[in-house]
């Protein structure tokens, strides 16, 4: 079953899948609100949603996705939903990771690994070694991730490099960049999704979306259906990606 197409993605350009999609996964608090409902069911609701998601990317043949799970600024958000959160992702990985594992899904994260509670980090490097030798699609999970705290890092790093007299200063370029970042190695985002109307990028992949397409609807994430997915790539497999030129 997870394997099979879906009828959505029958009419796809096979020759135009995106290689990285991001998604800043954004409305589930709203979406229990509206319900009158505690926000943490609204986060539970989205992770039902986040399988979804991965399934079709997978099946339809994305190779990166980056999903914003958590801002290095939503650690001041109220403790029980901090931990909340917290749960529904260790809840995440032990019920995903054999899935992942069977479909060659390479699990990684993005983000300051350090902040994280014990048992989080420990449950995904479990998942991050069990995975790390597959070659299917990278489900990347940005955790506790800021993007200005990634590009400061890289500054840092860089700097101590040239310092060092590792590297010299006219050999710092785009590339050396990219390659400081949590994201080393991978392509840019070709689409960034952002749920629930929002237009902003809220610390999200700074440096990497320079060329990104973006996509915001205002359906709320845990609304957000495998149909408005496929819509969304096929909208982004008509548009005419200049990069400035003519
Ligand atoms: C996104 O939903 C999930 C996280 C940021 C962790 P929100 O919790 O931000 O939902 P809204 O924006 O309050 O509706
Ligand atoms: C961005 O959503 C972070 C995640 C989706 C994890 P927020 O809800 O934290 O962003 P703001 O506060 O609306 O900018
Ligand atoms: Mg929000």
């Amino acid at each position: 079953m997870s394997s099979e197409k879906t009828s959505y993605s029958l009419d796809l350009d096979e020759a135009k899948i995106p290689s990285h999609v991001a998604i800043i996964m954004d409305g589930n608090g709203r979406w229990a609100k509206k319900r009158i409902l505690n926000r943490v069911k609204g986060h539970e609701r989205g992770m039902e949603v986040v399988r979804t998601i991965v399934r079709t990317s997978r099946n339809i043949g994305v190779s990166y996705l980056t999903l914003f799970a958590f801002s290095t600024e939503n650690w001041q958000r109220p403790r029980l939903e901090v931990s909340a959160l917290m749960s529904l992702l260790k809840k995440f990985l032990v019920s995903e990771r054999d899935e992942l594992h069977d479909n060659n899904v390479r699990l990684n994260m993005v983000g300051q690994k350090e902040r994280l509670p014990g048992d989080v980090k420990k449950l995904l490097d479990e998942t991050m070694s069990m995975t790390g030798k597959n070659t299917g699609m990278v489900l990347n999970l940005a955790i506790s991730y800021g993007s200005r705290d990634e590009i400061l890092q890289m500054v840092r790093h860089i700097s101590k490099r040239v310092n060092d007299g590792d590297i010299k200063l006219d050999e710092i370029n785009h590339k050396l960049i990219s390659n400081h970042l949590y994201t080393a190695g991978m392509p840019d985002p070709d689409i960034l999704i952002r749920t629930s109307g929002e237009m902003r990028i809220s610390n999200f992949l700074l440096w990497q979306i320079a060329y990104s397409e973006l996509f915001i609807t205002r359906t709320l994430w845990p609304d957000f259906t495998e149909q408005e997915y496929i819509e969304i790539i096929k909208d982004f497999q008509q548009r005419d990606r200049r990069f400035g030129k003519v």
